[in-house]
């Protein structure tokens, strides 16, 4: 399906940013944000496999989120566990892939084979992949692919560590969403958004629905991508897509 005259991006990745903010404004507990937070990643997940995205990725927990306060780190590790738990099985019925993506060293032996069940559990499933970015971080992706080819006497080049790099299974990133008002990256996909189109939002990640979505999607679709080259060297747009 096409949203105005949109060309519906392959691969969206999102930082769900402002759980926190969501929650306050309303003198709930942070947690209480995270929570919601999980109810927008459902809708959204949904939103893209009706709309055509292939690949969905999202960041849910940063390197550096392990300096929050404890109680807020461990109540993002059991809503974690919970939701996957609670959401796996509808995900694998709607044809969900679902990877996890960051260093599992220092999770739990619970969270960590609750994301190894929902790998395996999903693992033949092609109709979206969902990648989730958790105790993950640009800077960590890009050194532990570089140690890798290191101890395999590999030559560190562009091709060799960019199949190496945590995405490998999948395309760049050609939408990148930050939702939350804040303008940065915050230390995610550093190498693969080296050309993704970005699109930020004050919304909050509560408030960030399928119309919010739809006008990423259409904002996207008005970007002129031309990776270095001029304009007049792109291929003319088809007549739908210049519509
Ligand atoms: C994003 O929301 C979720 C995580 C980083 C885990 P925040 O918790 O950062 O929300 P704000 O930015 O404080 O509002
Ligand atoms: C980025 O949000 C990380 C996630 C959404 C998981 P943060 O809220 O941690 O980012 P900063 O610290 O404001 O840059
Ligand atoms: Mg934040």
């Amino acid at each position: 399906m096409t949203v105005g005259n949109s060309i519906v991006p392959n691969h969206i990745a999102i930082v769900m940013d402002g759980n926190g903010r969501w929650a306050t404004k309303r003198y709930l507990p942070r947690v209480a944000g995270h929570k919601r937070g999980v109810d927008a990643l459902r809708a959204c997940v949904r939103h893209c496999g009706l709309r055509g995205v292939r690949v969905l990725t999202v960041f849910a927990f940063s390197s550096e989120n392990w300096n929050r306060p404890a109680e807020e780190v461990s109540g993002l590790m059991e809503l974690l566990a919970v939701a996957l738990a609670r959401e796996v099985p509808q995900l694998h019925a709607e044809g969900v892939r679902i990877h996890f993506i960051g260093d599992r060293a220092a999770l739990s032996d619970k969270v960590r084979s609750g994301l190894e069940q929902a790998e395996a559990a999903t693992a033949a499933n092609r109709r979206l992949i969902f990648n989730i970015c958790f105790n993950y971080g640009g800077r960590w992706d890009i050194a532990q692919a570089a140690a890798s080819l290191a101890t395999k006497g590999e030559p560190i080049t562009e091709a060799s560590l960019d199949r190496a790099m945590a995405l490998s299974h999948g395309p760049d990133p050609d939408l990148l969403i930050r939702t939350g008002g804040e303008q940065r990256i915050s230390n995610f996909l550093l190498w693969q958004a080296a050309y993704s189109e970005l699109f930020f939002s004050d919304r909050l990640w509560p408030d960030f629905d399928e119309t919010a979505i739809d006008e990423a999607i259409a904002d996207y679709a008005g970007r002129e991508r031309r990776f270095g080259k001029t304009s007049g060297q792109l291929a003319p747009k088809t007549a739908r897509q210049a519509a």
